[in-house]
This record gives C-alpha cells, sequence and structure tokens, in this order.
C-alpha cells in the first residue's frame, strides 16, 4: 500500500491573504492589520537579517502582506478604489520609511562598535624593502660618498640612445645579445641603462659622475639565472684625463665596501661597443653555500668609446671617461646566498619579507 501524504500547499504557508478583500471595508481591515503588524516588526529588528526579513513580510516582492493586498485593489467597487489606493500608498510609504530607518540605525550602531577604544587592533601588516632595492640603496651610499649622484631614463626609449649613440654599428651581432620588444616609430624598451650616459653627457657639461638605476628588458628565459625584465645599474665618470687606473681604484674600493675589507678583485678583458678597452670584475666571495670563496663576475666596464663622447657632443680629444653597468639582483644574490633569481622577481612575499631588519 502507498501512503500518499498530504503536500504543502505553497499558498499556505505564504503571507498571502487568501479570504478575498472586495469590499473597502475589508481592504482597510487589512491594511490596518499589515500597518499594526509593521509596527511590531519593525521596531523589534535589532539585526540585518530581522531587518530584512520584516521587509520581505511586508513588502518583499513575492510575498508581502502589501504586495499581496495591492493585487486586490482591483477587486474593489470601481468608486472605492481611490480612497483605497490612497490610504494603501500612505501605509506603503510610512513602511518603507521605518525600514529604511531600521538600516540606518544598524549601520550606525556598527560604526560605534567599531569605533570602541578598549576593542584590540587588527594584526599590523608592514611591508618590508625588495633585497635589491636594499642592495641599491647600499651601493648608491658607497658611490655617493665618491661625488655620484643619481641620473635616470626612460625604460621606453629610442633606438638610438639604445644602439646608435653607443656606438653599435647597424646589424652587429653584439645585439643578438640585446633582443627586446619594439615599441614602433624608432622606440623600444631599453636593453640596459646605458642609454643614460649619453642623455647625461647631453644634458650636463663635464665633469659629470652619475649612477643610473633601472629597469631594463631583454627577450630572455625566465629560468634560476635569467630575468626578461631585470634591474641594472650604470656607472659613468667624465673628465679630463680620466685613466683605467681611476676605473680600477674606484670598482675595487666599491667592492671592498660591499663585500667586506678583505675582498680581492680581478680585471678580465671583455667587449662591449660603447667602451675601449672593456674589462669585466671579478670578485672573490664566499657565497656561504659550503663550496667556500670563488671569482664571481659582478660588473661590466671600460674607458668610454670617443665615439660615444662624440655622439653626445663633446670633444673626445678633451674629455674622457669610465663606465660600468652591473646586475644588483645578482649583488643580492650573492649577499643573501640566493640561488634562484625568479625568487626575486616572483613576488612571494613570505620569501621577500625575510631580508628588511628595519
Ligand atoms: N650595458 C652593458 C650590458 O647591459 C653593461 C655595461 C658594460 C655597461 C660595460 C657599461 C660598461 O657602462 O662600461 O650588458
Amino acid at each position: 500500500m502507498v501512503l500518499r501524504l498530504p503536500l504543502p500547499s505553497p499558498f499556505f504557508t505564504s503571507e498571502r491573504v487568501m479570504t478575498s478583500i472586495d469590499t473597502l471595508e475589508a481592504f482597510l481591515a487589512e491594511l490596518d492589520r499589515i500597518e499594526r503588524r509593521a509596527a511590531d516588526l519593525v521596531p523589534a529588528a535589532s539585526t540585518a537579517t530581522d531587518v530584512e526579513a520584516a521587509r520581505i513580510a511586508l513588502v518583499g516582492r513575492e510575498s508581502g502582506a502589501l504586495t499581496a493586498l495591492a493585487e486586490s485593489l482591483g477587486s474593489l467597487p470601481r468608486e472605492d478604489r481611490r480612497e483605497a489606493g490612497q490610504r494603501f500608498n500612505a501605509v506603503r510609504v510610512a513602511i518603507e520609511a521605518a525600514l529604511e530607518a531600521a538600516w540606518a540605525g544598524l549601520s550606525s550602531a556598527r560604526t560605534t562598535a567599531v569605533a570602541d577604544p578598549t576593542m584590540p587592533s587588527r594584526p599590523f601588516w608592514r611591508g618590508a624593502r625588495h633585497p635589491v632595492s636594499i642592495v641599491l640603496d647600499e651601493i648608491e651610499g658607497i658611490f655617493r660618498e665618491l661625488g655620484f649622484t643619481i641620473a635616470l631614463g626612460p625604460e621606453a626609449e629610442h633606438e638610438w640612445y639604445n644602439f646608435g649613440a653607443l656606438n653599435f654599428p647597424a646589424d652587429h651581432p653584439a645585439m643578438d645579445l640585446h633582443d627586446t620588444l619594439y615599441l614602433g616609430e624608432g622606440t623600444l624598451l631599453r636593453t640596459h641603462t646605458s642609454p643614460v650616459q649619453v642623455r647625461t653627457l647631453q644634458a650636463y657639461p663635464p665633469p659629470v659622475r652619475v649612477l643610473a638605476p633601472g629597469n631594463v628588458y631583454r627577450r630572455d628565459f625566465f629560468d634560476a639565472t635569467h630575468a626578461p625584465a631585470f634591474a641594472q645599474l650604470e656607472g659613468l665618470a667624465v673628465d679630463e684625463d680620466i685613466s683605467f687606473a681611476d676605473l680600477k681604484a674606484t670598482l675595487t674600493w666599491f667592492a671592498r665596501r660591499f663585500y667586506g675589507q678583505g675582498t680581492r678583485t680581478r680585471f678580465g678583458p671583455s667587449y662591449f661597443p660603447f667602451t675601449e678597452p672593456s674589462a669585466q670584475m671579478e670578485v672573490e666571495v664566499d657565497l656561504g653555500d659550503g663550496r667556500g670563496a670563488r671569482w664571481l663576475e659582478i660588473l661590466g666596464c671600460g674607458l668610454v668609446h670617443p665615439a660615444v663622447l662624440e655622439a653626445a657632443g663633446l670633444d673626445s680629444t678633451r674629455w674622457s671617461g669610465w663606465a660600468f653597468g652591473m646586475g644588483p639582483a645578482r649583488l643580492a644574490m650573492s649577499r643573501y646566498g640566493i640561488n634562484d633569481i625568479r625568487l626575486l622577481y616572483d613576488s612571494d612575499v613570505r620569501f621577500l619579507e625575510q631580508f628588511d631588519a628595519c
């Protein structure tokens, strides 16, 4: 035998008025009942859930008591509809205003609670300086003692500043290492900070000593030792009678300030179109990885090529200079024993916040 249970009818679960209202008296009596219901419900609503429940019961679009009553307006005798409508509207406006006021009361209560001075404060999270920024600040501090100032140039650079003015012959293979995004109209994302050398020499008459930090871009894989966007730091000194001895002395002094007094340095031959002669400097450092001290190349450098001085409008028979370019990320890695450059550019806060002690 199948036992059939009566299904609850949706009509009896709602607020709908089931008795038909077809006289003005019945209409006004129901309106009165709703008004009294609102006077009970709304002032008693002390939480957002209560206020919302009252709103649904009274004026909710699906099953609100007023909504249901509005439907019976059409069943009233024609001559009573006007009065019924006006009374109805007055009650609806009053109920909506009461609901509105109940909402406002809730939010001001909440503001008062948050302003309570005895509440415990939220946990305070402060950021940390990025390891590359820490190292850059330190390097800049060391060079500032020697009279260097900071110069900045654009990241979207003219091809001429990035290559031509730096003595890269058109289609020279050295440019293969500098593949980048070309932005149109002779501009590209700069592949190095060296263009700032020329911009500085055009803007300021020598003697100049500047450091140019900034981001550079290359078509490179993102692996443990390469990043397609990375920080570089350029150095340039131009004066009368600058020689390779100035370069060696200054960079060695820097290395000892940065890595420690006894640090050994060595210079080996290299090639850059914008320096002649060109060199690379290595420092002997212990990276703390248990493999002991070893030679680490930290920068490229050289005497500024006369063609670069001329491109900047200087007389290369009078002025001479030396320059270097280094990757602060590499210095940060050697300083902190970081073995993967991606850690520096992934922005994982758990990693980054370990370095800034202040
Ligand atoms: N611009 C070079 C590069 O990105 C680095 C460099 C080497 C800069 C030698 C210099 C320099 O100023 O003298 O590979």
